[in-house]
């Protein structure tokens, strides 16, 4: 490892802490404590210590964030900037199914304005909201790696292909 990577280190720009920080059961901190020995620098495991957090509360909620920013020797602010990058990690609370529609070229090209338009027609939500009953999530992504398969969408972490209006009603309906 160079010296130039080992040597990384949080900004010092003070950002305020929030009053609680998360706790985890002693089988939780030993599988954070295995992603972290993987790594020589710390904040190298985020992204697996952010997907136990969101597993385990729900999604990254602000007292979630503060745990992070504790274990991985970080700022709140640098645990915001990588969560609100990536459209798999949650900073709000989700539905038990999060419906993700490609908006990207080919999905785009292929009818994906109609998919995201039938969903929210269905559901009765706009993009970006969950329904009422905190069944359903809806939300728009980029480029899934399926584009031979355009238009599609996942649903938390299932791919479904080919999709036409008919087929979102099968798929939704057949959801437990
Ligand atoms: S453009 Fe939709 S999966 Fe790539």
């Amino acid at each position: 490892m160079s010296q130039q990577l080992t040597n990384i280190q949080p900004l010092s720009q003070p950002v305020a802490m929030p009053d609680e920080v998360a706790k985890f059961s002693p089988e939780i901190e030993a599988e954070i404590d295995k992603h972290l020995a993987k790594y020589p620098v710390k904040r190298s495991a985020i992204l697996p210590l952010m997907f136990i957090v969101q597993r385990e509360r729900g999604y990254l909620d602000p007292p979630g964030v503060s745990y992070l920013a504790k274990r991985l020797d970080l700022r709140i602010t640098d645990i915001w900037e990588v969560a609100t990058f990536y459209s798999m990690i949650h900073t709000r609370p989700i539905g038990k199914y999060h419906i993700q529609v490609c908006k990207t070229l080919s999905c785009k090209l292929l009818g994906a304005d109609k998919i995201t338009a039938h969903c929210a027609e269905k559901l009765g939500i706009k993009v970006g909201e969950t329904t009422t009953d905190g069944r359903f999530s809806l939300s728009e992504v980029e480029c899934l790696g399926s584009c031979g398969t355009a238009p599609m969408f996942q649903i938390n972490f299932d791919y479904h292909e080919n999709l036409t209006p008919e087929k979102v009603d099968r798929i939704l309906e057949a959801l437990p």
